[in-house]
């Protein structure tokens, strides 16, 4: 069989989740344990989540209010990896002031406040010898969906925002995540088929040690992927090198 190379080792790395208390951000937590991180921050905006462990430090942070977003910055003095998973969804409503007003808060929690968060942290990103950015985005970043047109329309904007990163800041691994519909709070009551957050987190975990910049971790997300992924990759590949020498 031939040897499997991992190029990301978790081991002794310093993480911070947004988010983390609850859904994709807990299973996360839970699975990066697994590769005895030497801490996890698990940031959490309301109440803490309801699993312990002796590498977790539980951090409120709300990342939408820059007096969280300072202390939790101030205090964090080492950082390998931030995972911006910290979401809302909002669902379109007929009244056109009341959906722009969700789209502005949507466009605020996926796209703003997480690249605030990652200009906050890039000094102590940096002096990481392997900096990492895991962005949780959706596959609805490629097509909207109907009944949330404001939530994906947020999150084209922060896959977008994901590929300026990289192109921005080659030195980080800048991840995007794209996954399809997954049993949280989130999709509480959706028809839609759920993958289960745990299973979808492990392909998650693998894709960061796998050093991959796109990882699509459900049936659904790998749907999406073997229409537009390689597409998506060839194009970002194609204008990157259009302004090169
Ligand atoms: N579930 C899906 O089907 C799905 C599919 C594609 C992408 N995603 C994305 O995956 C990520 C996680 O989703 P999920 O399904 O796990 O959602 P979830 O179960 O609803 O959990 C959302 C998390 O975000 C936190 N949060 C909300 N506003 C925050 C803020 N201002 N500051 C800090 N934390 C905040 C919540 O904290 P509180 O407990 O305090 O509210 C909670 O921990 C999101 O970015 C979501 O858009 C989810």
């Amino acid at each position: 069989m031939a040897a499997t190379t991992t190029r990301f080792d978790l081991k002794d790395r310093s993480v911070l989740i947004t988010g983390a208390n609850r859904g994709l951000g807990a299973a996360l937590c839970k699975t990066i344990l697994q590769y005895s991180p030497k801490i996890i921050h698990a940031g959490y905006r309301t109440a803490l989540g309801d699993f312990e462990d002796p590498c977790i430090s539980w951090r409120q942070l709300d990342i939408q209010d820059a007096a969280s977003v300072a202390a939790t910055v101030a205090s964090i003095k080492e950082l390998d990896v931030l995972v911006n998973n910290a979401g809302i969804l909002i669902p379109t409503t007929t009244d056109l002031a009341q959906e722009m007003s969700n789209l502005e808060a949507m466009m605020d929690m996926h796209l703003l406040s997480p690249l605030k968060l990652i200009d906050a942290l890039l000094p102590t990103l940096r002096a990481s010898s392997q900096p990492m950015v895991v962005n949780m985005i959706s596959m609805a970043a490629f097509a909207s969906v109907p009944g949330c047109e404001g939530y994906c329309t947020s999150k084209a904007a922060l896959h977008a925002a994901t590929q300026g990163l990289r192109l921005k800041h080659p030195e980080i691994q800048c991840i995007g995540v794209y996954p399809g519909p997954t049993a949280t709070d989130m999709t509480a009551g959706s028809i839609a088929p759920l993958a289960d957050a745990m299973d979808s987190a492990v392909t998650i975990v693998t894709g960061m040690r796998d050093g991959k910049t796109a990882i699509f971790p459900d049936e659904a997300a790998l749907a999406v992927e073997s229409l537009v992924g390689a597409g998506v990759a060839t194009l970002e590949q194609q204008f990157t090198n259009l302004l090169s020498d």
